[in-house]
């Protein structure tokens, strides 16, 4: 009996030894918030310890005086200005030094730039530099449904790296099982940090932030049985999508999701509406800047299929709801807040989800969020 007592004893000191002291666990207090209707179990949790970390890694550097926009222009100096052509001479060198500081501080101009001709497109960085000002605009200018006033500078994305340091490739549909058919993965089973170290199909990226593959897979019928329906493979897809986006903002589901019914719209959080919009965003940036970029890149810049790195929720977001906590810094740069000369360029339309796959009443749904419900979603 005795020695019954003291098994358990020593048992009991031994998981509080692991939970005190392996990875996972954090001490209380921790605080929570209410985002949703009482008893929906609509929570944020937060460590306030863990978050004074974070906050202070997600700094926004200080923006050096915006000088006048007087004077010749720097269309009228230099040689081959196609995009800030407009500015003053002035807000174009600053703007020069904060790019520098932004995505080569250590390497500094000749980064991009041939030292004894700046005019010259001869090293593939000031290319690919070009067309990341133009996405940049963009960005800031058509896309405001999601980075609102705030917008994004290449600091959001590059802060101080060459490259960024989140972001995905396409993974590479040919590589050989290891041992024929049975041990053909299908691109999971490898536990990815991306989907939350599960088993999770690892690239959730390509059908649904490169391609435009539907991401909604609840049918609304009980029980469908008419084959219609989506595959347990696609639903995973899907599944390992929200671990990223959930990951990649730091939250859980019931930030944006009502756990009682995840597709209903109306029962949604806000925050959910301007994930749909992220997602349409981020699609129309990989298709139409990364991608097309990745012929100008060498090769140790290439992923598996060729293409360069691209871009997910954590490249903007990197672990909080808000990039750098919401601090705007587009405010001091004017010149990325929408296209200046020779770029205008329209935001092309979200594409509706494709109905193909999906039980025929699915078509019915909304396509876009609705946000005339936004106001009646939120808690009283
Ligand atoms: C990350 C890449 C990058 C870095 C770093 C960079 N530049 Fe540039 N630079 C560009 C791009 C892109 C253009 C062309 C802009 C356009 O087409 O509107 C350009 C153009 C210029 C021009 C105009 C040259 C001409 O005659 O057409 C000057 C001058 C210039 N940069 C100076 C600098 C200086 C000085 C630095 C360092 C403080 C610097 N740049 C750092 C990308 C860069
Ligand atoms: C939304 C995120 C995002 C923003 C904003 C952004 N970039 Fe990038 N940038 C990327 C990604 C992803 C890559 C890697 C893919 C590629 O090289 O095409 C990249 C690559 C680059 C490279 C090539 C680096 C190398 O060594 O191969 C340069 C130069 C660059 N960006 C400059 C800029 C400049 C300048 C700005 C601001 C005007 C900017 N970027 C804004 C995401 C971004
Ligand atoms: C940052 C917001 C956000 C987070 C966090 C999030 N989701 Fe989603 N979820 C969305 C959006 C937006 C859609 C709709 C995508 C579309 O319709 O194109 C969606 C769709 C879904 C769907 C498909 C609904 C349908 O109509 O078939 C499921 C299931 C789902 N989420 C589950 C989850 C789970 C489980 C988690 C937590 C692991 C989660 N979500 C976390 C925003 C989020
Ligand atoms: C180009 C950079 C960028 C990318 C990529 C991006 N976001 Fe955002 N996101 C932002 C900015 C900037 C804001 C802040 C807008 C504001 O101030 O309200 C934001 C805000 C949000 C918010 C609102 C947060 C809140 O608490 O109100 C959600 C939710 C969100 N993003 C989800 C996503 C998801 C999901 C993805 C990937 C599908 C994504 N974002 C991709 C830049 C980005």
């Amino acid at each position: 009996m005795k020695i019954a007592a003291w098994f358990v004893g020593l048992l009991l000191v031994v998981l509080t030894g692991f939970m005190l002291f392996t990875a996972g666990w954090e001490r209380p207090p921790i605080k929570s918030e209410q985002t949703g209707y009482r008893g929906t179990g609509m929570v944020d949790v937060v460590n306030p310890r863990t978050e004074a970390t974070m906050m202070s890694s997600q700094v926004a550097p200080e923006s050096t005086p915006l000088p006048p926009d007087a004077g010749p222009k720097a269309g009228d100096i230099y040689e081959n200005v196609q995009v800030l052509g407009d500015l003053s001479v002035a807000r174009f060198t600053r703007l020069m030094q904060s790019i520098t500081n932004w995505v080569s501080p250590e390497e500094g101009c000749v980064y991009c730039h041939n030292l004894n001709n700046l005019a010259e497109d001869s090293v593939y960085t000031k290319v690919v530099a070009r067309r990341m000002l133009q996405m940049t605009q963009n960005i800031n200018d058509q896309w405001s449904d999601h980075v609102q006033q705030t917008g994004v500078t290449c600091y959001t994305c590059h802060r101080g790296e060459n490259v960024p340091q989140y972001g995905w490739f396409n993974s590479d549909p040919a590589v050989t099982p290891v041992g024929g058919m049975a041990g053909w993965r299908n691109g999971q089973n490898r536990a990815s940090p991306e989907v939350g170290l599960t088993s999770l199909p690892e690239d959730s990226f390509t059908p649904y932030i490169d391609g435009a593959e539907n991401i909604r897979v609840i049918g609304d019928t009980a029980l469908p049985s008419d084959n219609a329906g989506a595959t347990i493979q696609s639903t995973e897809a899907t599944y390992g999508l929200m671990i990223h986006m959930s990951e990649a903002l730091g939250v859980n589901c019931t930030y944006c999701h009502n756990s009682r019914g995840f597709s209903v719209w109306n029962e949604s959080t806000p925050q959910r509406a301007t994930s749909w919009y992220g997602l349409e965003m981020a699609r129309a940036l990989n298709t139409e800047y990364v991608s097309p970029l990745s012929s100008v890149l060498p090769p140790h810049r290439l992923g598996p299929t060729g293409e360069g790195l691209k871009i997910n929720c954590t490249t903007c977001h990197q672990g909080v709801n808000k990039p750098l906590y919401g601090a705007s810094m587009v405010a001091d740069y004017p010149s990325l807040a929408k296209p200046t000369s020779g770029t205008a360029m329209t935001r092309s339309e979200p594409s509706e989800p494709a109905s193909e796959g999906i039980s025929v009443a699915a078509e019915t749904r909304e396509v876009e969020p609705d946000t005339a419900s936004r106001a009646a979603m939120m808690p009283d």
